[in-house]
């Protein structure tokens, strides 16, 4: 017989969906017009891409996906059972099997792991308290972290740092407090003199986030009004000039990107904010969104406008209950006041926002692969080309920035493209978003202007905690890679990096002192990619478990042969990654593990050449537009 539905899991679906209008698409009763109507095919299909949405129902309303919660789902959605379980697995964050309501996900990544992560899994475990061990939660500069995943009314809430008052809250009366966008996650935004220089956290901590309002008052909504009234070639113009890159990793042009998709003769077209930011180590993105949510709003709406788009999405990452609640009402409030909607601040563009959560999954950062997740598929990147702006979305003509791209579209329009270019470097114009964390003093995000030298970022934010001495820093996140104490003059713009062999990523600056065991941190970025390869591609599937098993067995000192061999092997998987990869994702899998052999010498490297001048793979502008 087939599992029903209960009533609550029923409730939740149908609120999203509206009660269901006939039997073929659910309802308990077949109506006289049920018996003489059929809906299907395109029709029916077209519903696809509430399938995520329809998930996180089930599994907020009763903490799990039921056997017959699912088949409510597919008969509302006309998705085949198979295929609907197919999406629900492949994301961390849904459930199909039956656990208890609160799911407690602790951060055991490698900011927590530097913070005493496996002090809080010893407690809670020892207590009888189940842990579901989670990569980085993107609170690394309040690290340890946890994310408390709860059925009902009360919703998610993330918990940063963890105490030990926090946990006798938790174990004794089941009671936690939320963590708050606080002021200390932008220790500059406390400095008058650092104020005073901010661009894209100007507002950080002075702006009520959750006013439409307060951000007018603080200069929102200004660049949307002088974009509407010079139009889509003057906005262009502007961007193109400001020589604006990507931040999202790839460092492609934004102006370039925004012309290819307002060319496009297809339509409609889309726009999309990508704020999966997953990337170990990196919290920027999530700091933007908490404490100035409007300014995000506004830039996609003005990247929408020139674009030729009506309708933009912000693809968020599930686990973050704070920003995604903050984008929210600022997307409602947006929408009251008239800069949303059929008639965007009455000056004749329509232009509306939706905002969708991912539900734990890497790689649906990656582009491609978010748009399979926004259209209800596993999020697996597809070849390319096509490219997004030729056929993304839907396959539909569509562009997709970083949170951190996107604000700085504020900038260029408030200041002109011109004076925008004239900050930074040359090749790397514009302000720079930096993520603190590990031992540092005074973790955070920082902004600094591009060609800043790593050196600088690190005193700006007091230097190693206790002024202990530095062995490495890991720059650019999972995928970017270690670099030594000896090096921390290199400058932080995107031609230096691509001259000396590593690669800004996503802003990730994670200091490790000498008390730091680094083989550590490698096997734990090493199952990282494990865990988060999609699978589809033989190279990054098996290449990141035979990482893992080489350099488990080099810890254990288990080798297959003898220690040159084996980090002759690593090299090998590497290269295979890196060259046959279809994504980024298995294309970067090796990066850090390479650098910290090479420049650091752990596991007992030097057996591979240095990496310096070595080009780095990042994600490349063929890759990634
Ligand atoms: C594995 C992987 C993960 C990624 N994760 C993100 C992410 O979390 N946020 C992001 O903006 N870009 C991410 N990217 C890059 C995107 O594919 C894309 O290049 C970016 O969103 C484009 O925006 P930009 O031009 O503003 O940088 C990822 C790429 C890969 C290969
Ligand atoms: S490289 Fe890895 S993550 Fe990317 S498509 Fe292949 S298997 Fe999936
Ligand atoms: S929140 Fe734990 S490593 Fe980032």
């Amino acid at each position: 017989m087939q599992a029903e539905p209960s009533a609550d899991e029923r409730a939740a679906v149908d609120e999203l969906l509206g009660a269901p209008e006939s039997a073929w698409d659910g309802a308990l009763e077949r109506s006289a017009f049920d018996h003489r109507v059929a809906r299907g095919g395109a029709e029916v299909r077209d519903d696809r891409h509430l399938l995520l949405p329809a998930l996180h129902a089930l599994q907020g309303a009763v903490g799990w996906i039921s056997p017959g919660g699912m088949n409510y789902v597919c008969e509302r959605l006309t998705v085949p059972p198979a295929e609907a379980y197919g999406v629900a697995t492949f994301y961390a964050m849904f459930s199909t099997e039956e656990r208890p309501s609160t799911a407690l996900h602790v951060c055991d990544d490698i900011a927590c792991r530097r913070a005493g992560a496996q002090w809080v899994t010893d407690r809670l475990t020892s207590d009888g308290v189940g842990v579901v061990h989670s990569p980085c939660l993107g609170l690394c500069e309040r690290a340890p972290a946890m994310l408390i995943q709860r059925a009902g009314d009360q919703g998610d809430s993330a918990i940063a740092p963890i105490t030990d008052e926090v946990l006798d809250g938790l174990i004794r009366d089941g009671v936690w407090g939320g963590t708050g966008a606080e002021l200390g996650s932008v220790p500059q935004a406390g400095e008058v003199r650092s104020r005073e220089a901010l661009r894209l956290l100007r507002r950080a901590g002075i702006v009520d986030p959750s006013s439409i309002d307060d951000y007018r008052a603080h200069g929102g909504y200004e660049a949307l009004r002088l974009a509407l009234e010079h139009g889509p070639e003057w906005t262009l113009r502007e961007v193109t000039d400001a020589k604006l890159m990507g931040r999202g990793g790839a460092a492609f042009p934004t102006g370039v990107k925004w012309k290819a998709v307002a060319e496009q003769p297809v339509h409609p077209h889309y726009f999309v904010c990508n704020a999966d930011e997953s990337e170990p180590g990196t919290f920027k993105d999530r700091v933007v969104m908490e404490q100035d949510p409007f300014a995000v709003i506004e830039s996609l709406t003005i990247a929408g406008v020139t674009t030729g788009c009506e309708q933009g999405y912000v693809y968020i990452r599930g686990e973050y209950p704070l920003a995604t609640e903050r984008l929210r009402h600022a997307i409602e409030e947006a929408r009251r006041h008239g800069f949303l909607g059929e008639d965007v601040m009455g000056l004749g563009a329509r232009f509306d926002i939706e905002l969708r959560r991912g539900a734990g999954a890497y790689i649906c950062g990656e582009e491609t692969a978010l748009f399979n997740s926004l259209e209800g598929k596993r999020g697996e990147p597809r070849n390319k080309p096509p490219f997004p702006v030729q056929r993304g979305l839907f396959g539909k003509p569509t562009g997709i920035n970083n949170v951190e791209t996107l604000i700085n579209v504020l900038e260029v329009l408030r200041i002109g493209g011109q004076a925008y270019a004239a900050i930074g470097t040359e090749g790397s114009t514009g302000p720079r978003l930096f993520c603190l964390s590990g031992d540092v003093e005074r973790p955070g995000v920082y902004e600094h202007e591009h060609g800043v030298t790593l050196r600088q970022v690190i005193e700006a934010a007091g230097g190693v905690r206790g002024g202990a001495t530095l062995k490495a820093v890991l720059l650019g996140g999972a995928a970017g890679g270690f670099v030594g104490a000896d090096r921390l003059d290199i400058a932080l713009t995107f031609e230096d990096a691509r001259e000396g062999g590593y690669t800004l990523g996503s802003g990730v600056v994670m200091l490790f002192d000498a008390s730091a065991d680094i083989t550590d941190t490698c096997l734990r970025i090493a199952r990282f990619f494990r865990d988060e390869s999609c699978g589809q591609c033989v190279p990054c599937r098996v290449g990141t478990v035979r990482q893992e098993e080489a350099l488990r067995r080099l810890v254990q000192g288990r080798t297959l042969g003898s220690r040159d061999d084996e980090l002759a092997l690593l090299e090998d998987v590497a290269q295979v990654m890196r060259d046959a990869s279809i994504c980024g994702l298995g294309q970067t899998a090796a990066n850090a593990v390479r650098s910290a052999i090479a420049s650091l010498g752990v596991f007992g490297g030097g057996a591979v050449d240095t990496l310096e001048g070595d080009a780095v793979p990042t994600r490349t502008e063929e890759q990634e537009s």
